[in-house]
């Protein structure tokens, strides 16, 4: 990475649900780019790995193993990343229930036990994170949840998926609002699609297809494509924006569903 693109350095960041996917990305970037970084999540294996992974580049990376519904947790996982590095300038709020259990089993059944993790995990995970975060941001800082555009779209299944992101929307206007003054930024990135190890492995060539034909682009997005948004918005290049939610979904939500469809066929 050159001097120029090291947006980071001397700041302290921390990444939830950092054990894989995009917030292993966006960890390992925002190392790259100079943070000491924090790499959070529940799998304690998987955080220890994105953070040895991490260091193995040269970068600086604590592993905090931590259940973001469980406030306890959270605060104990916060007071070691600041007793490891002094301070935090950025939170990436990224931890969801995506298991089988949770997310697999979210569909018209309504399942209520689903429903609460989902929330638990995906809504009150940010919060907690939030709440602790911002006292440990004496000189203001930037926030970035993730979001979805589930949470911006309506479907047939995960309606308490795409209800937990759609309220992010809403909660990242108010910590914009509440800690402003303070410096510290807060938005939210909402991708479609993201081509995770676990996406690739999980979606057939059918489904793919389909997701192809939806989006404008012909490519879709990469976890570094998602890292490279947070990044910008975590960074002092993005200073004068908050309280918004950003879409990165490869043209998925700007156009008539049927455009796409029509051109495909
Ligand atoms: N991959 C996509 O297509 C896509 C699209 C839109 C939004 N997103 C969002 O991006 C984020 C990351 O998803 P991903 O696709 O990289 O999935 P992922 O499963 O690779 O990452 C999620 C991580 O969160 C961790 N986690 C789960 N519950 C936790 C808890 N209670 N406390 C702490 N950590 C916990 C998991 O262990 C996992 O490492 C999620 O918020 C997801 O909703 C993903």
């Amino acid at each position: 990475m050159s001097r120029e693109m090291r947006r980071f350095d001397g700041r302290v960041a921390l990444v939830t649900g950092a054990g894989s996917g995009i917030g292993a990305a966006c960890a390992a970037r925002l190392a790259a780019e100079g943070a000491c970084v924090g790499v959070l999540d529940v799998r304690a294996s998987a955080a220890k790995a994105s953070a040895s992974a991490i260091r193995g580049h040269g970068g600086t990376a604590v592993a905090l193993t931590c259940d973001v519904s469980d406030e306890k947790q959270v605060e104990s996982a916060v007071a070691e990343l600041v007793a490891s590095f002094g301070r935090l300038d950025v939170l990436h709020s990224n931890a969801a229930a995506l298991g089988r259990d949770v997310y697999g089993r979210d569909d018209d059944a309504l399942d209520a036990a689903v429903w609460d993790r989902t929330m638990a995990v995906n809504l009150r995970g940010a919060m907690l994170m939030v709440k602790h975060a911002v006292p440990a941001m004496p000189d203001g800082g930037a926030i970035v949840v993730t979001s979805s555009v589930s949470g911006l779209t309506g479907d047939t299944d995960h309606a308490a998926y795409g209800t937990s992101k759609a309220a992010i929307g809403g909660f990242i206007r108010y910590v914009a609002t509440m800690y402003g003054k303070r410096g510290i930024r807060c938005n939210a990135v909402a991708p479609a699609l993201v081509m995770t190890e676990e996406a690739r492995r999980a979606l057939g060539p059918e489904r793919l297809a389909e997701k192809a034909a939806e989006r404008l682009l012909p490519w879709p997005c990469e976890v570094g494509d998602v890292a490279g948004l947070v990044c910008f918005l975590a960074s002092d290049e993005a200073r004068c924006i908050t309280g918004q939610t950003v879409v990165i979904d490869s043209g998925t939500l700007a156009h008539r569903p049927e455009h796409a469809i029509r051109q495909a066929l």
